[in-house]
């Protein structure tokens, strides 16, 4: 069965791969559990990066229980449904507690738990263009994601809100928005980038851990780039050639700030500039400027 370049499905007004579309309503009833911590991105802004820290802190620390897996079965990727492969659901069903758990859904199409029982949740946001630039490259070579065409049309489609899990916009502001009344650590790329030890001690307290600083360190060194792009359990070498060709771009592409000014000519850039000014217009949400 060719599962890949298939047009969106829209659901609730949200385009979605196909075969994901088709497992949303159920999983809206999905019953999560009070100690589960989801990991909540728009794609492509740091979800593996996350993770990987998480999964750290959760295991103490120890780099070979990290290791027990690749990243998907250690923290399952909740929506994800494609012929021939386990669920997301069917993973996280043989997952041990405390769970952590990946999702790029917006709020309209989580299981309706997670508000109810107020499960805490990691977002991290990054900025919308290297956002852009990233999920153009993974689009190239994810090939569940329709063809992105040449970098302008893409554009054009990402700004519209055209492309798998809709509108960038949307997401980083509901995501903001709800932290005011959910638990919600709102982190950003940059941020971490900047300095990963400060960063790590704030998802240490949010989660109520804490760990010794030697450890600590450690996680710092083990999630950075580099390290988790020649570690087969972070670099998702596993995931077969029909849905991800690497040969075309490396998932662990270049897991830098400002990528964006490779690709953005002055002119999509002015273009982008008063858009993004519109539609972020009256939020508190801000994004570094300098980047
Ligand atoms: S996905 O498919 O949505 O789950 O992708 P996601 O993991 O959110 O994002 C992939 C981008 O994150 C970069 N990355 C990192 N950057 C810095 N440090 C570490 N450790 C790291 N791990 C992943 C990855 O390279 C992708 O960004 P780009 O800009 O394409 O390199």
């Amino acid at each position: 069965q060719d599962t890949t370049r298939l047009p969106l499905e829209y659901v609730k007004g949200v385009p979605m791969i196909k075969y994901f579309a088709e497992g949303l309503g159920s999983l809206q009833s999905l019953q999560l559990r009070p100690d589960d911590l989801i990991i909540s991105t728009y794609p492509k802004s740091g979800t593996t990066w996350v993770s990987e820290i998480l999964d750290m802190i959760y295991q103490g620390g120890d780099l070979e229980k990290c290791c027990r897996a690749p990243i998907l079965t250690r923290v399952p990727y909740l929506e994800f449904r494609v012929p021939g492969h386990p669920t997301g659901v069917e993973v996280l069903k043989n997952t041990p507690v405390p769970r952590l758990i990946k999702t790029h859904l917006p709020l309209a199409l989580l299981p309706q738990t997670l508000l109810d029982q107020k499960i805490k949740v990691v977002y991290v946001a990054r900025n919308a263009k290297d956002v852009a630039v990233s999920c153009y490259h993974f689009y190239r070579m994810a090939k569940l994601n329709p063809d992105p065409g040449t970098w302008d049309s893409f554009l054009e489609k990402f700004m519209a809100g055209e492309v798998t899990y809709g509108s960038w916009y949307q997401h980083v502001k509901e995501w903001w928005e709800l932290s005011r009344t959910h638990p919600v650590l709102y982190l950003f790329y940059e941020n971490i980038k900047e300095n990963p030890k400060r960063e790590i001690q704030k998802i240490l307290k949010f989660v109520g851990c804490s760990l010794p600083e030697e450890t600590v360190d450690l996680i710092v060194q083990h999630t950075s780039f580099e390290e988790m792009k020649k570690n087969t359990m972070t670099n998702y070498s596993d995931i077969p050639l029909n849905l991800m060709d690497q040969n075309i771009s490396a998932f662990m592409r270049k897991g830098i700030t400002g990528d964006w000014k490779t690709l953005f000519t002055v002119a999509q850039n002015e273009r982008f500039d008063a858009d993004y000014a519109e539609k972020m217009a009256g939020s508190n949400l801000n994004f570094r400027s300098e980047l």
